[in-house]
């Protein structure tokens, strides 16, 4: 390959993830309430989570159609989770007043993020399970998915006010 071929598929190559990496901030601000709005939205979306876990809880493999909207709830939160964590959202931040997050998630935000990935990939066995209406192996998987939320929670949600 002569020099100034390889200098233009580097110039490619570096356009490329620049604008890559422009998509991802726009996606990641689109829409987001900001102060104490975000953390309601986001433990809105959390609730929802926790109400597909009850169904699955007591399912008994007689809708299958209930079951996939289940997890689809799931795997939407998975996807978004990390986002609705922005710098700032924590205790002190602008306009909150109220929040269960601790400031460890910020301050090991790698961490955090690999929490919600392993979070992801549970709900990845839920939804094959649920596809297939495996009871067996929807109730596996819904051990694989309550291990990643606890260890969240764990480490990074306070203890409930009031
Ligand atoms: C990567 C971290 C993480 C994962 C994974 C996670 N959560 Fe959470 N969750 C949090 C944090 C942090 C809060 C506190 C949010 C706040 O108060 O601002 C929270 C809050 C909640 C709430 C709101 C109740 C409250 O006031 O604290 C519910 C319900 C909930 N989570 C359920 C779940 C369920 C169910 C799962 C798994 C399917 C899950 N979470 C997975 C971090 C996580």
């Amino acid at each position: 390959m002569t020099r100034e071929r390889f200098n233009w598929i580097l110039m490619g190559l570096i356009v490329g993830i620049a604008l890559a990496m422009l998509g991802v901030t726009a996606s990641q601000s689109a829409d987001l309430p900001t102060g104490q709005a975000l953390v309601g939205a986001r433990i809105a979306q959390l609730k929802k989570a926790g109400g597909a876990m009850q169904f699955f809880g007591q399912y008994d493999g007689s809708d299958q159609t209930a079951a996939a909207a289940a997890a689809k709830i799931l795997d939407d939160v998975a996807a978004d989770l990390v986002s609705w964590f922005p710098e700032g959202s924590g205790p002190g931040g602008p306009g909150i007043e109220k929040t269960r997050a601790l400031p460890a998630i910020w301050a090991n935000f790698a961490d955090f993020e690999a929490k919600a990935k392993a979070m992801d990939d549970a709900v990845g066995l839920m939804t094959v399970a649920a596809a297939s209406n495996d009871v067996a192996a929807i109730k596996t998987a819904m051990g694989e998915v309550g291990k990643a939320c606890k260890a969240c929670h764990e480490a990074y949600r306070g203890p409930e006010e009031e």
